[in-house]
């Protein structure tokens, strides 16, 4: 049976360049997923885009003196660039700036507004009188009230952590001018979670198949009892809001850029002309399931705020299915931090290497059900010994050697020994267990298994050693040969989510037509006698020096 996959991934803010813990945490597990399932037969839509606004923009964009629309536009066109090198296959890679996404946002507040979900109140707002403007709380430093560090934002104080209400702050000032702010009356609206607490408790209980982690984290904040929120800012840059009274203000970008998941799949379908495209990807009773690929980070945002907002705009329409968080990458042992430059910038890792040495790196050290470590020395270890000397050996020596000696083509086998047999068995568990890994989205697993595979095979070339062999008994060597390229067909197949690249040019030295995706989830024939295509080396062996020079550039200042 055919099914129904819809892929949400995180939209990152276009504040800065994406780093290598943001693909092993949402990217490159969005894509394996679909790569899978379009591997499958299944219809899958993966949409994402640049989350356009919020303060961390409108910072970054006026400390280059540069619009936000600007900063963000030019992030924009980074991201898209990242993406198809990398291999991210999105069906739609869009923006929250975008008309259509602004429509669908004041149509969501619209509805929830005239359901009773969003109400008004007065709250306290920073307001600099020297600036005449009211202050986001990251535009707010003072004293930290519990630890007294200086510099403490409006939001949380960085150095003890504590989050925090602007007003909480001593000594306050406006990081624009340094004067300090008075707190003024300001009119905004409110989601009502509380009144979805109930709801969203009933339907989390029922989420048995989340990861620990996630559902935790969910449970939590349940417990501790839905806040309402407020869902507009005294500020500029963003979507209006639509009501008389509020040009000043704009939606909150958080209210808004969960919206994306809706509005991208509507700009999905208006751009395939067929605007009804969208509704069996998210009505109910189009069966399909969602998932949403997110870091640890966001998750109260897509298990509790997103799915009560879509509670009471529409009931018709799907809650999430899954939201398979990853936890985080460190870097070298240490927390990734862009203020200290200890990041793997994703453009400038794409300027010098290819895309699926870091996408098998990360995936068999996916950070699944804890935190888990990039090390540069561990980058080349696996590309070296795993990647060159296990799987792409394999492939070189057995396509070589085939195709200088059977003429370019794919030997005829006769006959099947028993360790054949054996290693085939193995071949189509690995297939039955990885497809269950994939579907449940445990990635790491996956990757370790198929690698085993390869291994496996290595193992049996040594025994048989076809190489050698093939002076006396001809027949014997392409017997064993065939065996190996047989489940070398099937690798491309189960590499191909996690080696995009690599598996087309597998597919294509073993004479093959067309893509890898297109010939199914299944241990797929290979016919005696199909030509191939010379085949060349698969992946490039590192030296040494690049841990140092990698290494080296950590905590320097990333110039694109
Ligand atoms: N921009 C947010 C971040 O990078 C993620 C937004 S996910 C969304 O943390 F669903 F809200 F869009
Ligand atoms: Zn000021």
């Amino acid at each position: 049976m055919k099914e129904r996959i819809f892929i949400g991934v995180a939209w990152p803010y276009a504040s800065g360049p994406l780093h290598l813990g943001h693909v092993a945490g949402a990217y490159l597990p969005a894509d394996i997923f679909a790569r899978y399932h379009r591997t499958k037969g299944n219809e899958v839509l993966m949409v994402s885009g640049s989350d356009q606004h919020g303060t961390p923009i409108t910072l970054a964009a006026e400390q280059r003196g540069i619009t936000p629309a600007a900063l963000a536009d030019g992030n924009h066109k980074i991201f898209l660039n990242s993406w198809e090198k990398l291999g991210i296959s999105f069906d739609l890679f869009t923006t929250t700036e975008t008309a259509n996404h602004a429509a669908v946002s004041q149509d969501i507040f619209l509805t929830l507004r005239k359901k009773g979900f969003i109400y008004e109140d007065t709250v306290l707002q920073a307001y600099c009188p020297n600036c005449q403007r009211f202050l986001p709380d990251r535009y707010i430093e003072g004293v930290c009230p519990v630890c007294k560090a200086t510099g403490a934002r409006g939001d949380q104080c960085e150095a003890c952590g504590k989050p925090l209400n602007a007003n909480e702050l001593l000594q306050t000032h406006c990081r624009i001018c340094g004067k300090a702010p008075v707190f003024k009356e300001s009119k905004h609206y409110f989601l009502k979670l509380s009144a979805l607490q109930d709801k969203l408790a009933e339907w989390v209980k029922a989420q048995t198949h989340w990861r620990p982690s996630v559902l935790n984290t969910t449970q939590r904040y349940l417990n501790e009892g839905l806040r309402d929120r407020a869902i507009t800012r005294d500020i500029e840059w963003g979507i209006p809001v639509p009501v008389e009274g509020y040009e000043n203000k704009r939606l909150y970008v958080w209210f808004e850029a969960v919206i994306g998941y809706l509005s991208a799949a509507k700009e999905w379908a208006q751009n395939k002309g067929d605007a009804e495209a969208w509704q069996p990807f998210w009505k109910k009773d189009g069966g399909a399931k969602s998932y949403y690929f997110i870091g640890k980070d966001n998750i109260p945002f897509h298990t509790l705020i997103w799915p009560g907002m879509l509670m009471g705009y529409d009931e018709t329409l799907n809650l999430p299915f899954n939201v398979p968080a990853n936890e985080f990458l460190t870097i070298e042992a240490k927390k990734v931090s862009t203020s200290r430059h200890w990041a793997i910038w994703l453009p400038d890792y794409l300027s010098r290497y290819d895309a699926d040495p870091l996408r098998y790196v990360l995936s068999i050290n996916m950070p699944e059900t804890g935190d888990t470590d990039f090390s540069w020395r561990e980058f080349v270890r696996r590309n070296n010994d795993e990647l060159v000397a296990t799987y792409g050996n394999l492939v070189n020596r057995v396509l070589t050697f085939v195709y200088k000696n059977f003429n370019g083509a794919v030997p005829e086998p006769k006959e099947m020994d028993a360790r054949g047999r054996e290693l085939e068995h193995m071949a189509s568990t690995t297939l039955t267990d990885v497809d269950k890994l994939l579907a449940e989205c445990h990635f790491k697993q996956a990757a370790i298994n198929i690698m085993a595979l390869a291994h496996a095979v290595n193992r049996y070339l040594d025994e048989k050693s076809p190489w050698k062999a093939i002076k006396e008994d001809r027949q014997g060597a392409a017997d064993s040969l065939y065996v190996a390229m047989s489940i070398i067909t099937q690798l491309k197949t189960l590499f191909y989510p996690f080696l995009p690249f690599s598996s087309q040019k597998v597919h294509e030295y073993l004479g093959f037509k067309g893509k890898v995706e297109d010939c199914g989830w299944q241990r797929q024939l290979l016919p005696p006698g199909q030509p191939m295509v010379q085949p060349k080396a698969l992946f490039t062996k590192l030296d040494d020096k690049v841990i140092e020079d990698e290494t080296q550039k950590l905590g320097q200042e990333y110039q694109a």
